[in-house]
């Protein structure tokens, strides 16, 4: 052998062991996942990456590690990725190999949903509109056009995750991967084709040879190998086959919102309850959805109606603040199971009944022993007998007692404090509160004149048109009506029925009528006067869309725009002339969008007489960024309806004036939770904040663009940065609290400390009649100081308990 071939062979074979060594194997049982050989506890949170920035992601992941996660979950987005057929996207923050890896520095697992449909509130449930262009297709079923493009793009995805080596026995994090996504909700609406579609999309998981099992979720009818997973707000009565671990790809830790809807809150006793509930009764893997939900950018938003924020309550917040105490209540649920992995994947369970709806559970391995009492009543608090012990636990709890003795957790009792988070102006001292701005308004002569790029005789669906390019779509046609015609009068009736979602109708070049932006329809007829001249009369219409339905059987083929009509004249007698087969000419996009105006440095904006009501109008400002690392918002009340960018970066869709309903859901987190429970802001705007990544600015010299589609007023628009001003915290006797301020700043003042049995939340606390005012013990604990640990029996010590069940209450501020 010569010299040179044993070097190649030497190399070869070190390149084979050292990959080898890296290699993790994952399997699994009945029981759990195993990961080189060892079944595991996965604990896992949602982080989808193009909802934040790459620069966001490293601290995102840190603080889902340091929230106890040990794994990182993400859907991919197909239409970002592949925006035209066959041309592929993965800059930014649509570098998804960037994103693995970056979990895998950190140290994390990592699950991949590639979908490729995902629902997740995105813009027509991730799919490209283009797919919807192809003749003969239909989606999510055995249509041969589909598979070949959904084929096409999950081979494309799962050989750029091999090239990268990010598979868990490449020594990658991806230790599952998930192929559709809850299927089993809608299959029964496609018939035989449907489950052969299931066949099918079984038979091309299984073909990408990926080497880390496959998952499909609600798809109760998934053949082994691939593991059928549930979603909800509560799976511990989920039951699969007992050959496949116990697992729940979406527990739900909030809600998204709609345009007009109001906040909702899934109170963190609720969603600790329902994971240890999970834990106590078999289930091995658990993933928050979302653990940071973040911001739908530019026209990623689903629809119709979902809001830019996609900040779901979760754990980490909209701009990657921790949301305490959810983040630091669930770190301490997350500790405790992951302490117990051993005895809860291979212990053998035993579950007897203390009470009514109150179970006491026992997994035993050899000589150690974990344990769990749930109380699964909704109102009733009990004490029961557990081992020959008395335990107290709350309605609607989990206590966690790990040597099956102590209890070291109970899901109801929140000793993490409370963070209440506050905008600052955090302007430079030289820097005005007002914006300056410039404007010009959108040119529509064109489209006035009825100018587009084709005519049909037809009133066409709307995304068949822009192919999702775009949310404006313009339907032009011309009317001939003479003196004579028996239907004439110069006061005729224009009426528009479209399916939505905005329309903006234009009669001889002038604005005649919008559909009232404060309702929100999905199909609609709107009336409109006209003054018709006795010749040739313009017809322009303006369609907008706001985000394309992502979810239910069949949703892709749900019609938008004045698909089909009718589009009626209707005249003297009500006389009416059906224009709906005239020819119409059509044109995608406003001339605006299409010139960049958002990033174009070639426009001369114009700073004299700055509109205030104005439709279809730019408006431009420069800015300094807010002092400090703190994430930025601006404050978008006063305009109407639009689209909002940053140096070019678009910040989503804004309509600040949409209102949510007067009246907020009440919050008890005991019982079943759903999205009307536990609800705020209402009568407030449902969004009016806007996140500003940081890294779309720069110190000075940003600017702000914004387009108005239906008239608003610039001048209230201001910036701010988000920081914690009050935080608060409860302790029992024999507890240790914690009360911190973020990055190093000091606890400027204690707003209340009190003994006994003090009511209202956090911001609002009333002391009871016999409490005891323990301020000046807190102040000299913990004031200057960042964070102080208040011994909770010490600090009361000598203090006789006012009432039973006594606490201590604190508040203070940062
Ligand atoms: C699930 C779906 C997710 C998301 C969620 C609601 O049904 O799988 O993608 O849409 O509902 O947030």
């Amino acid at each position: 052998m010569s010299f040179l071939l044993q070097r190649l062979l030497f190399s070869l074979s070190f390149l084979i062991f050292s990959s080898f060594c890296l290699a993790t194997e994952v399997s699994y049982d009945g029981r759990a996942l195993i990961i080189d050989g060892v079944r595991k506890v996965i604990i896992s949170g949602s982080i989808h990456y193009p909802r934040s920035t790459a620069e966001m992601w490293p601290d995102l992941i840190q603080k889902a590690k340091e929230g106890g996660l040990n794994a990182i979950e993400t859907y991919v987005f197909w239409d970002i990725h592949e925006p035209r057929r066959r041309e592929y996207d993965f800059e930014g923050n649509r570098d998804i190999v960037r994103f693995f890896k970056t979990i895998q520095d950190a140290g994390l697992y990592a699950i991949l949903r590639i979908g490729p449909y995902v629902c997740a509130e995105w813009n027509y449930g991730g799919f490209p509109v283009w797919l919807h262009q192809m003749p003969g297709i239909q989606l999510r079923t055995d249509n041969e056009i589909y598979e070949n493009e959904m084929r096409n793009f999950t081979t494309y995805i799962v050989n750029k995750i091999k090239e990268a080596n990010l598979l868990a026995p490449q020594g990658g994090p991806i230790i599952l991967a998930q192929i559709e996504n809850e299927y089993g909700n809608v299959e029964g609406a496609y018939g035989e084709a449907g489950k052969r579609y299931i066949k099918w999309v079984v038979q091309l998981a299984k073909s990408l040879n990926i080497g880390v099992p496959w998952i499909m979720c609600q798809q109760g009818d998934a053949p082994l190998p691939i593991i059928n997973t549930c979603n909800g707000y509560y799976c511990d009565d989920f039951y699969p086959d007992h050959k496949i671990p116990k697992m729940w790809t979406e527990n739900w830790v909030g809600w998204f919102k709609d345009w007009g809807g109001l906040d909702p809150h899934r109170p963190a006793e609720d969603v600790a309850y329902s994971v240890a509930r999970f834990f106590s009764k078999s289930g091995t893997l658990q993933n928050y959805y979302m653990y940071h939900g973040g911001t739908n950018f530019g026209r990623t938003a689903g629809g119709p109606y979902i809001v830019t924020t996609y900040d779901y309550d979760a754990p980490l917040d909209e701009y990657g603040n921790l949301r305490q105490p959810k983040w630091g209540h669930l770190k301490k649920l997350h500790e405790i199971l992951h302490s117990m992995e051993k005895v809860l994947t291979s212990g053998e369970r035993s579950s007897v009944k203390l009470a009514n709806g109150v179970w006491g559970t026992t997994y035993a391995l050899n000589d150690t022993s974990g344990c769990f009492i749930s109380n699964t009543d909704a109102s009733n608090d009990f004490t029961v007998s557990f081992g020959g012990n008395l335990y107290f636990v709350p309605a609607w709890s989990v206590s966690i007692l790990p040597d099956c003795k102590n209890v070291t957790y109970n899901t109801a009792r929140i000793t993490t404090q409370t963070e209440i988070m506050v905008k600052k102006p955090n302007r430079a001292e030289n820097d005005p509160e007002d914006l300056t701005w410039l404007w010009l308004p959108e040119d529509i002569e064109d489209t006035l004149d009825g100018r587009g790029t084709f005519t049909v005789p037809e009133l066409l669906e709307q995304k068949n048109v822009t192919g999702g390019a775009s949310d404006y779509l313009w339907y032009m046609t011309k009317v001939r009506v003479s003196k004579h015609d028996p239907m004439y009068t110069k006061h005729m009736t224009l009426r528009v029925h479209t399916k939505g979602h905005m329309l903006h109708v234009f009669f001889n070049g002038k604005h005649v009528g919008s559909n009232n932006p404060d309702t929100q329809d999905w199909e609609y007829t709107l009336e409109v006067p006209v003054i018709v001249k006795p010749s040739i009369n313009f017809i322009t219409l303006l369609s907008t869309t706001v985000g394309l339905t992502n979810y239910g059987d069949h949703f892709d083929t749900i019609p938008e725009g004045i698909a089909g009509g009718p589009v009626e004249l209707v005249g003297n007698g009500n006389l009416t002339r059906n224009l709906s087969t005239n020819p119409w000419t059509y044109k995608v996009d406003l001339n605006g969008m299409e010139k960049t105006y958002w990033d174009n440095d070639k426009l001369e904006w114009r700073y004299d007489g700055i509109p205030s009501r104005s439709r279809l109008t730019w408006y431009k400002a420069i800015f300094k960024a807010p002092l400090g690392d703190d994430p930025v918002v601006v404050n978008l009340r006063g305009l109407q309806k639009g689209e909002a960018w940053v140096n070019g970066n678009s910040l989503g869709r804004f309509w600040p004036t949409k209102m949510a309903p007067s009246e907020c859901g009440k919050c008890d987190y005991r019982g079943p939770y759903n999205p009307n429970k536990c609800t705020t802001g209402c009568g407030e705007p449902t969004q009016s904040w806007y996140h500003v990544p940081r890294s779309f600015l720069e110190a000075d010299g940003n600017s702000l663009i914004v387009f108005e589609e239906f008239g608003g007023s610039p001048f209230s628009v201001k910036f701010a940065t988000v920081t914690v001003g009050t935080l608060c915290v409860t302790g029992y006797h024999g507890d240790i609290v914690e009360l911190s301020c973020p990055k190093e700043r000091p606890i400027l003042n204690i707003e209340f400390a009190n003994y006994g049995n003090a009511t209202g939340t956090c911001g609002s606390y009333h002391k009871g009649a016999n409490d005891i005012d323990i301020s000046s013990l807190i102040e000299s604990a913990c004031v200057g100081k960042t964070s102080c640990h208040i011994d909770v029996s010490k600090t009361v010590i000598g203090h006789k308990p006012p009432c039973q069940g006594s606490k201590m209450v604190v508040q203070a501020s940062c």
